[in-house]
């Protein structure tokens, strides 16, 4: 751990919170309190208490951060060469990477992950500002051959003010993925994140300004959804949303963004298959498992919640998996255990409700399945990693998402009937495949209906790799190039000559 480090875990550790974190919107390049002085608190899920204030924006705050972003739509960002517009985005990184040690920390008492993750979350925020910085002076257009009396070419325009819902399991990530091409593209941006996790939200933007991104171009609303986030997708001058959550929170905004024509990207739920095929090679498919389900406690979109795996192989695999899995240790995330909390009490009942409902049918639960507390104090909202085997293709747990570190196996027999089982859900976000077999990974890659697939390795790529969902798991696409098309609308220019 380095000295930097130590020292904001000692002072949480020490305080249970850290001084100077951030208490107030972030609008028109200054910390704003609420217009009517409301303030909320974000509790630390590690051990369930308060640890900070800040600001429940409502209507009128939401009106002035998107009236600050409508006027610095006009102003000098738009109009900044890209290259330099690429320079400030690439300060940004620096800043991350400066700010490193406390932002981590800062998002682990937030959301409860554990530091090490969040160390991650916060390095793929830097590199995604570093990939779009590159990005700013090669996002061109094309010319289109009319022939010798024409001249014909696109350019390619900023949307305009682009608005941001953010959830609490991965906040600066995914705040980064959707801040950094928006401004890129030469958007201006609102982002309301979620009413558990507001800071490193509100920590970015600040950096954002101290990198030389003009005031009004970044702005950050705090709030509950009910009202500063349902303020911002129903703003008339919100021309694009890109929202990341819940499928019934996703059809609301959808039906806010309806009345005023807003763009959208919605990326919501999973319930994503791994596909473990009889000649794997088990030791890597038991690896990418753990990870796939238990980081982040399993709150993930694209968690590999769902192990598809070949009757024959069956045993050797889940044995190993549930062994690993009951072996994980639990603690506050600021001490890296194996695993950390849930979010939020709520959510806790939520995940443990699946599992109780599961039992209650008799299904049989390999390991874990209980909610419980972190064993040195007693305290924090924990469910243990736990794994629900052969479970039936229209059981409750296979069809919805839970959301936690709940691994439900389903058991195949050939490929045909893995892939009617990789496609059985409502949900189309990502899938893994774990052979050693070429054209099986391939054809199966083909036909299972998801917005990405990995093979032999979960959750590889980064931020190059364009990612989005289909069916219920939504529409759009963030990251790599398609993201910085997402933020830009084309202008096609046919002159006569
Ligand atoms: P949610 O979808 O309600 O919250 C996500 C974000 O939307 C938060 O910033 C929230 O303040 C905002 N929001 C809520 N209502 C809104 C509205 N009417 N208009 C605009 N913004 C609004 O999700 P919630 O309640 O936190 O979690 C419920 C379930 O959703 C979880 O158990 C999980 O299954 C799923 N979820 C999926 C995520 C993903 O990454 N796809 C992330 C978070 C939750
Ligand atoms: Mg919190």
């Amino acid at each position: 751990m380095t000295s930097d480090l130590q020292r904001w875990v000692q002072e949480a550790q020490a305080t249970g919170t850290l001084a100077g974190l951030p208490d107030r919107h972030f609008i028109d390049g200054v910390a704003l309190a609420s217009a009517d002085g409301c303030t909320m608190a974000t509790l630390d899920p590690g051990t369930g208490r308060v640890f900070a204030q800040f600001a429940a924006g409502q209507a009128a705050d939401v009106d002035a951060a998107v009236q600050a972003a409508n006027r610095a739509l006009k102003g000098s960002w738009r109009d900044m060469a890209p290259a330099q517009r690429g320079r400030v985005l690439h300060r940004v990184a620096e800043l991350i990477r400066a700010n490193a040690a406390r932002l981590a920390v800062v998002e682990t008492l937030d959301s409860g992950k554990r530091l090490v993750e969040a160390l991650g979350d916060v390095a793929g925020a830097a590199n995604c500002f570093d990939y779009y910085a590159g990005a700013c002076d090669k996002h061109q257009g094309d010319s289109l051959p009319l022939g010798p009396d024409y001249l014909a070419y696109t350019l390619n325009e900023p949307v305009g003010v682009t608005a941001h819902i953010i959830p609490w399991n991965y906040p600066l990530s995914t705040a980064a993925r959707g801040l950094a091409p928006a401004l890129a593209a030469g958007c201006t941006v609102v982002a309301k994140p979620a009413e558990q996790t507001p800071l490193t939200a509100l920590m970015l933007a600040e950096l954002c300004h101290q990198a030389g991104v003009p005031a009004g171009v970044c702005n950050v609303v705090t709030g509950t959804g009910r009202e500063a986030g349902a303020a911002l997708v129903r703003h008339p001058g919100v021309h694009h949303i890109t929202f990341t959550g819940s499928v019934n929170t996703g059809i609301d905004v959808m039906r806010s963004a309806a009345p005023n024509i807003t763009r959208l990207v919605l990326e919501l739920g999973g319930k994503s298959p791994l596909l473990v095929l009889a000649d794997a090679d088990l030791a890597l498919a038991a690896e990418n498992v753990m990870g796939a389900i238990f980081e982040n406690a399993g709150q993930i979109c694209s968690a590999g919640s769902r192990l598809l795996v070949a009757r024959s192989v069956h045993g050797q695999l889940l044995e190993a998996v549930a062994a690993r899995a009951a072996a994980l240790s639990l603690g506050h995330g600021l001490r890296d255990p194996g695993m950390g909390p849930l979010n939020s009490e709520s959510h806790l009942q939520k995940v443990a409700g699946y599992v109780a409902r599961a039992r209650a049918r008799g299904v049989k639960v390999l390991t874990g399945g209980q909610a419980c507390t972190d064993p040195q104090t007693g305290q924090g909202w924990f469910f243990q990693p736990t794994v629900l085997d052969d479970l039936a293709a229209f059981d409750e747990a296979v069809q919805e998402e839970i959301f936690g570190p709940v691994l439900c196996v389903q058991i195949f027999d050939d490929l045909e009937q893995a892939l009617a089982l990789a496609n059985g859900t409502p949900f189309g976000l990502v899938a893994g495949v774990f052979t050693r077999d070429f054209s099986a990974a391939h054809r199966l890659a083909r036909d299972i209906d998801a917005g990405q697939v990995y093979i032999n390795e979960y959750f590889a790529g980064g931020i190059s790799v364009p990612f989005g969902g289909n069916k219920r798991s939504g529409f759009g696409r963030e990251k790599g190039l398609e993201a910085l098309r997402s933020y830009s609308k084309t202008k096609s220019v046919v002159a006569r000559l």
